[in-house]
């Protein structure tokens, strides 16, 4: 009974970023758990490896190339989603971009495409999930922030992408009060440095891999590790829960 609480049997979830890293990883961790998966992602190259790899374990998924800053398209996204694989339930927001840049220097269009995407992004995403999820009598929401919404990382030059993860912390505990009388949990993901192509782009590897010194376990995230943090939000084995920002971290914001 009490396992039964952390399945997904039944439920339709729509993860954005699903093309790659923390997204592809979590796609398929939720669809082992029982999920039909709308796998979401601008690029469509991953999108169609992380369906294939969903269906080779024998689970259900759809691939829908959308872009989270564009609202049509993501209505659409929501749309499709329910048209092939049923009603929505579940969305965990990963979409996200990274690079750096000294705040001085930094041209606006470099400013405004992480926070449009890592910000309003997760806004759009949320706002047609949300209106699916208040017509179907509720669901959970799922949104990945960062560490760096907690802390500013050491030698990395990235106000934008700061900010706007601190955006999403609290545009979240905004729209978990909002909707929490209609049925909707809306919670947070912060993970740490985590193995993926976003960390290990060369202009912040070097530094990443002297931050991985200061992380009281001493090594990064694997991404296999976020998913039962996903399970647990998205699945009634934290019905109870709404507003919270769970960090990922191996510790290494608490020294
Ligand atoms: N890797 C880390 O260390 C780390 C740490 C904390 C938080 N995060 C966050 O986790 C999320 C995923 O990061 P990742 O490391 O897996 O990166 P990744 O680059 O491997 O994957 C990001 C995915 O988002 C997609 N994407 C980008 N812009 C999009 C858009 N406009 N519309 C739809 N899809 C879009 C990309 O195509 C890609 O498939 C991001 O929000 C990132 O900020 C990553």
């Amino acid at each position: 009974m009490a396992m039964a609480q952390f399945r997904l049997d039944g439920r339709v979830a729509l993860v954005t970023g699903a093309g790659s890293g923390i997204g592809a990883g979590i796609a398929r961790g939720l669809a082992e758990s029982g999920a039909a998966i709308a796998c979401v992602d601008v690029a469509e190259a991953g999108l169609a490896e992380t369906v294939s790899a969903i269906e080779t374990a024998g689970g259900k998924a759809i691939a829908v190339v959308a872009d989270v800053r564009d609202e049509a398209a993501m209505e659409a996204a929501v749309e499709r989603t329910q048209r092939e694989l049923g009603k929505l339930s579940a969305a965990l927001n990963c979409a996200g971009v990274h690079d750096n840049g000294a705040a001085e220097s930094m041209s606006r269009a470099q400013w405004q495409r992480v926070v449009d995407t890592n910000l309003t992004g997760v806004f759009v995403s949320c706002q047609a999930e949300g209106r699916a999820m208040l017509r179907n009598g509720g669901g959970s929401i799922v949104n990945i922030g960062s560490v760096s919404a907690h802390i500013c990382n050491r030698g990395l030059p990235q106000v934008h992408y700061n900010a706007a993860k601190a955006g999403v912390a609290h545009l979240s505990r905004s729209l978990a009060l909002e909707w929490a009388m209609q049925g909707i949990r809306v919670n947070v993901i912060s993970p740490g440095y985590t193995a993926t192509p976003m960390a290990r782009k060369p202009e912040v590897w070097e530094q990443v891999k002297h931050l991985i010194n200061d992380i009281p376990m001493g090594r990064m995230c694997e991404v296999e590790e976020l998913v039962g943090p996903a399970i647990f939000l998205l699945s009634d084995a934290s019905s109870y829960c709404t507003g919270v920002d769970l960090v990922v971290d191996g510790g290494a914001i608490r020294w």
